[in-house]
């Protein structure tokens, strides 16, 4: 007899949870309820929301008929086997420790995993207790291009790193947290060196990973004439350089290799070669991990990897704010 399916839940029917209403594009790709809806071994049985417009979009969109105001409503109803944390960041906390109390097995939690170190403390602390999987979806994490960089760093394909830099247009702690925790993915436990706001509200922070790799991450608020998405990565090393531009949707890959004009010296090669990733694969290949995590297998991100990205963002706001020329507080 074929194993039943996963019974999966929603907190949270946003844009996230459940996307924007249709059941195509990136509602499909990347929402829980699109991941779970291309999930041969889940099966999305019920959602909470406060809002009842956002319940009815997801009975409408997802044929989802088991609803519910709150969290504890669902959780008194339904037996299930992993819930989907697509609240509010500041809600992430409260959430996923009713489910934990609850005896859900386990919590797929939004990032960043909460807005503080402490609630982010909290949730660990209880899953680890509850023997609970708790798994947050830093989705680059889970894809197959971004996996293949981490090995080809881990390989010394690329040798010694020189300059890394991530760019990322966005809220600090909303997209920031993607970019400390790839830092993290790639190049293992970080520290902050120093950190600065700028008047534009730009920030700049400078880390120092494993092994004394420096990284520099430069941001700025999505407003005004930069109100345009982008999130990029670039590394260039001893032997090599990479570049993760559009979203993770395109990765290169430059050898270094002997110049043909100038004989002796070396350069990047001229053609990339092509990193082949799917980013659209993510939000699933995130619930499959998930599963198995249930089963036993590492996480490849985990509630713990999530707590030091909030610890490195606390950290990176702390520092810009002892800056004496930083104008202050950075922008959430
Ligand atoms: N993985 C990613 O790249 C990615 C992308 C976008 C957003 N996110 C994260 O997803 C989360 C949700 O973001 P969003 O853009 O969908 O927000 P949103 O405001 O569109 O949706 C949040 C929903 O949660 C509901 N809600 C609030 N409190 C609740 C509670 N206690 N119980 C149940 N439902 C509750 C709200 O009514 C709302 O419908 C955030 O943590 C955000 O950072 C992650």
């Amino acid at each position: 007899m074929a194993d039943r399916p996963v019974r999966a839940a929603i907190a949270g029917c946003g844009e996230n949870g459940i996307g924007r209403g249709t059941r195509a594009g990136a509602d499909l790709w990347f929402t829980h309820a699109g991941a779970y809806s291309r999930h041969p071994r889940v099966e999305l049985v019920a959602a909470a929301d406060p809002s009842a417009d956002r319940r009815e979009l997801c009975r409408r969109v997802w044929n989802v008929d088991r609803l519910y105001p709150t969290v504890d409503a669902l959780l008194a109803a339904e037996r299930i086997g992993v819930l989907s944390v697509c609240t509010p960041d500041e809600t992430h906390a409260s959430v996923a420790l009713t489910a934990i109390a609850a005896g859900v097995p386990a919590v797929f939690c939004e990032k960043p995993i909460a807005s503080t170190a402490a609630d982010a403390e909290h949730m660990v602390t209880a899953a680890r207790q509850r023997g609970a999987v708790l798994a947050v979806n830093h989705h680059r994490r889970w894809e197959a291009g971004h996996r293949e960089v981490r090995a080809m760093i881990a390989r010394g394909d690329l040798g010694r790193p020189l300059a890394v830099t991530v760019l990322f247009a966005g809220g600090f702690r909303r997209v920031g947290t993607h970019a400390v925790d790839l830092l993290r993915y790639f190049f293992g436990d970080g520290a902050v060196v120093s950190a600065a706001t700028f008047p534009d509200e730009s920030v700049q922070a400078r880390l120092r990973f494993n092994g004394g790799v420096g990284a520099t991450v430069t941001a700025w608020p999505k407003s005004g004439s930069g109100a345009y998405d982008l999130f990029e990565i670039d590394i260039v090393a001893t032997r090599g350089r990479v570049r993760v531009a559009d979203f993770g949707a395109q990765i290169h890959h430059w050898p270094v290799m002997p110049s043909d004009e100038y004989g002796g010296d070396l350069e990047l090669a001229r053609q990339a070669s092509v990193v082949p990733s799917d980013m659209r694969s993510a939000f699933v290949n995130g619930v499959d991990a998930v599963l198995a995590a249930r089963e036993g297998a590492p996480l490849a991100s985990t509630g713990e990897d999530a707590l030091e990205a909030v610890r490195l963002l606390e950290a990176i706001e702390e520092a810009a704010l002892a800056t004496p020329a930083a104008t202050g507080r950075i922008r959430a």
